[in-house]
């Protein structure tokens, strides 16, 4: 009877030991992984022309990032398409308000909305030829999602230009610069993180 008390205390006293260590070993582990992934996008960040942008934008989705060059590059892709769409939708809301633009400056506009809309698709493409990189196609791959992305950067710098010197309210131009300048340094960021994965060689994993 005694003895198999003594028995069931130690199997429990080494039940709390093992399972204590198990805990604190794993807390230890994933600490140092999340260190190691919010390290990387900084490391990553810092070589981009935004890189407080980049990093505020990307350091949440470090658990999913990991330190891997090519999901930390079409997650910066989405992020563009997504900021780069929301943009587009506002200026087609604003063109749509009776009055709100001098002639010229919603013929500017327009320009705009179009040359948007063939930078979200350049986006797009980007994102889906991302998802098809292998060894084999590597280099042609990359060279047309870089060539995609500059076009997007393009596209974009041509709409900001378009607004130079147009009559229109100031607060309305504000706006509409202050979403455009971001697409563009988001996009500016992402294709620094794709010239960064292009330049690891492999496609894997
Ligand atoms: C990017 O977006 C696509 C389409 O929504 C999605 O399938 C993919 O998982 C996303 N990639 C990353 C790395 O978040």
């Amino acid at each position: 009877m005694e003895g198999s008390f003594a028995h069931a205390l130690v199997a429990l006293l080494m039940f709390f030991m093992f399972s204590t260590n198990t805990v604190s070993s794993t807390v230890t582990t994933s600490t140092l992984d999340s260190e190691t992934n919010i390290e990387y996008i900084k490391t990553s960040c810092s070589a981009t022309i935004y890189p407080r942008l980049c990093y505020h934008s990307l350091s949440i989705y470090a658990s999913d990032i990991k330190t891997n060059p090519k999901v930390l590059a079409s997650t910066a892709l989405n992020i563009t398409l997504k900021a780069t769409k929301s943009t587009a939708r506002m200026m087609i809301k604003m063109s749509k308000i009776h009055g709100l633009m001098p002639k010229e400056a919603a013929a500017a506009m327009a320009d705009c909305i179009e040359v948007i809309g063939d930078s979200v698709d350049e986006l797009q493409q980007s994102i889906e030829e991302l998802g098809h990189v292998r060894n084999s196609n590597f280099w042609l791959t990359m060279n047309d999602i870089e060539t995609w992305v500059s076009a997007a950067l393009t596209d974009e710098d041509t709409c900001m230009d378009g607004f130079q010197g147009k009559a229109m309210n100031a607060n309305v131009k504000t706006l509409i610069r202050r979403h455009i300048v971001r697409v563009v340094h988001y996009t500016s960021n992402a294709l620094s993180l794709i010239n960064r994965y292009a330049s690891k060689n492999l496609a894997s994993p």
